[in-house]
């Protein structure tokens, strides 16, 4: 399962890579927006960062295809060819998605609250197709068995295209989904900092150093022995 960030933040990309296996990048026009910069400047910065070959996912913001297109070609043209173009799931997004698949660029069919837009982006010729699990659930339906819906109808239908869950509130979800073998998460830097938020796994590395310390003094550790 591919792991990636779902913000802009240069400070807080580069902080989650740090510590974590991350695959890549995700954003959105709202993201985007948070930062108040260019939004080139911004998303050229973190290709520098991440490198040519890492997944970044940048969203087209027309809302015809012939526009969507247009942006696609955009978006690639200056960010490299291992960008993904999110496309929203509508009608117009699905025509856009089809001319791009032709065209070899690759689509991430995003704003998926249904199995059927994830279904239908998946023929289209989509790469991802992206549930909002938080906002489905907010809704007042599942978003985790929506996402796993798609992936089953994925796999019954033998389509190549992979579920790239997005918008999660907590660590429980995205293990969920990763039980459940989807293809990719991407998560904000707020739930990945829950992944690992427990105070008994604190207390046991506590427990480790100082019984070691102990053994070889304060602040000593095997490199120092
Ligand atoms: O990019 C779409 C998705 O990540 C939105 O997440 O947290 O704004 O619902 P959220």
């Amino acid at each position: 399962m591919r792991l990636l960030i779902d913000d802009a933040d240069m400070g807080e990309i580069r902080r989650l890579y740090d510590l974590y296996p991350i695959d890549g990048v995700t954003t959105n026009p709202s993201i985007l927006a948070k930062t108040g910069r260019n939004p080139y400047e911004v998303l050229k910065e973190i290709r520098g960062f991440i490198g040519k070959e890492a997944d970044l996912h940048v969203q087209a913001i027309a809302r015809d295809a012939e526009g969507m297109v247009k942006d696609a070609y955009a978006i690639v043209q200056a960010l490299g060819e291992a960008t993904f173009v999110k496309i929203p799931c509508i009608p117009q997004g699905f025509k856009a998605m089809k001319l791009l698949k032709k065209d070899g660029i690759r689509t991430t069919g995003t704003a998926v609250y249904t199995p059927m837009q994830a279904y239908l982006a998946a023929k289209s010729g989509a790469s991802y197709a992206a549930p909002y699990i938080n906002r489905i659930d907010d809704m007042g339906y599942d978003g985790i068995h929506v996402a796993k819906e798609i992936q089953d109808i994925f796999e019954v239908n033998k389509l190549d295209t992979m579920v790239l869950a997005a918008s999660f509130k907590n660590s429980q979800q995205v293990l969920e989904l990763c039980k459940y073998g989807v293809g990719g998460v991407t998560a904000a830097p707020a739930v990945m900092d829950k992944f690992v938020n427990n105070a008994a796994i604190t207390a046991a590395v506590d427990v480790f150093v100082k019984d070691f310390e102990k053994l070889a003094g304060e602040g000593v550790s095997m490199a120092e022995l």
